[in-house]
């Protein structure tokens, strides 16, 4: 029997039976963690007032902000030497935020996201080739293990070098690859400089898209210039990375495992539960993590809950593709920046004023952002201001990991604007 098969045919009495068995297995543990104790203490609650998977909805949310308040260690339920990785989000200048793992904690992952990719097909002999970043982008270590658990051929190619990315597929045989949809577009605008049609050339049939939104269009866009099928894969750092939810072969909406999480869908304002088959704030509740549980995690997705049956016989429900952000943070090159980050690197530069504005553009599959930002006081001393350029960029590099284009303004050049000023402009085109 395939490892996860008991885990992904149980009925829907079955899942919650086990979620409820796991959410009390959870609230002990987490009643070792000093922020929960507090936040349970606060609120005069006890994991004994929980009696029913309803009763969640007594314990508080936990926020972005709890992790960025409890950075490093604060949320961590087990004595810290039990603690065998950490992933962190970017950001020198606000604080960035920590998730913990035991080794269990990194079995688990790897078991949600081997169990991912046995769901669409692939297998032992298959050559998976994964186009993440390493390191903090859990989409490199994420996949790495769980293609590894599933035992198939790895190729660790990560993020960038494009032709080298290529040679790797054609030389490997690789048959199933991991690239975020923007660097698919990527990848077939410089095969075709390469000449190698990827049908003819290539043995991909599988490729796993994710780590930013992108519409049905566009995958089958996709789908049809890299001779593949493409699955929506959904994941986040905070929830360990991906393997949350996935698209099984129907390409229905991504199922989401419900015996790692409790998900609900929350009204982003009042924050109270929206109608089944709504779309709301993407709230989820970690059932099979030692060691840092979150409870009511407002995620800040917005998405909603798939009425009916998957015609593939699971029972754990699914999100249909995520439809935005409840705050500002965009999503570049599948990395995850908020504005305030840009504008605390600027502020740092005096020869800078206050008004600046961000573009994102994506022209011939190449993201771009554009930073256009007014100096404080007038200057012609050209090679004064190339340096200046090349400093701002430099450390908004270090800060945001990618390579913004950095424009300096004469005063007063940026249009003036009434109220709450207008900060990010997204003109990138959904199609691709
Ligand atoms: N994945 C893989 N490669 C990417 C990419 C992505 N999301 N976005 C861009 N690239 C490629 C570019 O095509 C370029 O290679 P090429 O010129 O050979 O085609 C190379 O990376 C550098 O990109 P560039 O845009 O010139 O540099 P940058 O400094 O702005 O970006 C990256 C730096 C790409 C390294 C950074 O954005 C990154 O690490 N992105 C990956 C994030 C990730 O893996 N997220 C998790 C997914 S689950
Ligand atoms: P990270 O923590 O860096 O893995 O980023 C997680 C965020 O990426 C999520 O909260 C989403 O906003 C976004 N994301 C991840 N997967 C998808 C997906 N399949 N579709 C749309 N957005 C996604
Ligand atoms: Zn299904």
């Amino acid at each position: 029997m395939y490892l996860h098969e008991e885990m992904e045919t149980l009925t829907r009495t079955e899942i919650e039976a086990l979620q409820f068995e796991r959410l009390l297995r959870t609230l002990r543990r987490c009643m070792k963690s000093p922020f929960y104790q507090k936040r349970f203490a606060e609120h005069h609650l006890s994991p004994s007032d929980i009696h029913s998977l309803d009763d969640l909805r007594k314990i508080p949310f936990t926020t972005k902000q709890d992790l960025r308040d409890n950075y490093p260690f604060g949320l961590a339920a087990v004595p810290m030497g039990e603690v065998v990785r950490l992933h962190s989000s970017s950001g020198t200048t606000g604080t960035p935020t920590v998730i913990l793992h035991t080794q269990k904690d990194l079995d688990e992952w790897a078991n949600a996201v081997a169990r991912c990719l046995y769901m669409v097909g692939l297998r032992r002999g298959d050559v998976f080739q994964n186009s993440s970043g390493y390191g903090m982008f859990t989409g490199g270590l994420g996949f790495q293990y769980g293609a590894e658990r599933l035992g198939m051929l790895t190729v660790p190619a990560a993020a960038g070098n494009t032709k080298r990315q290529i040679k790797f597929i054609t030389d490997f045989g690789t048959t199933a690859l991991h690239a975020i949809p923007s660097y698919a577009s990527r990848l077939h605008e410089v095969m075709e400089e390469m000449g190698i049609d990827p049908m003819r050339d290539t043995k991909l049939r599988t490729l796993i898209i994710g780590a930013e939104p992108h519409s049905e269009e566009q995958r089958r866009k996709i789908e049809k210039m890299l001779g593949v099928k493409a699955y929506n894969s959904f994941g986040m750092s905070e929830m360990c990375g991906p393997g949350v939810a996935f698209e099984c072969q129907e390409q229905n909406g991504m199922h989401i495992w419900e015996d790692y999480y409790i998900v609900e869908i929350v009204d982003p304002v009042t924050l109270a539960p929206v109608p089944e088959g709504e779309v709301g704030e993407l709230v989820l509740t970690t059932i099979n993590r030692e060691a840092m549980p979150l409870l009511r995690y407002r995620t800040r997705d917005l998405t909603r809950i798939l009425p009916g049956d998957c015609p593939c016989g699971r029972h754990h429900k699914r999100l249909d593709r995520m439809k935005g952000r409840s705050d500002d943070m965009m999503i570049l090159k599948g990395v995850n920046i908020f504005p305030i980050q840009i504008e605390t690197v600027l502020m740092q530069f005096e020869e800078l004023g206050t008004e600046y504005l961000i573009t994102l553009t994506n022209e011939e599959a190449n993201d771009l952002m554009t930073v256009e930002v007014e100096l404080k006081d007038f200057s012609d001393d050209y090679p004064r201001l190339q340096a200046l350029t090349r400093e701002i960029t430099r450390q908004l590099k270090d800060e945001i990991l990618l390579t913004p284009m950095v424009k300096l303004l004469p005063k007063g050049t940026l249009p003036k604007q009434e109220g709450k000023a207008v900060r990010v402009r997204d003109l990138r085109k959904t199609l691709i």
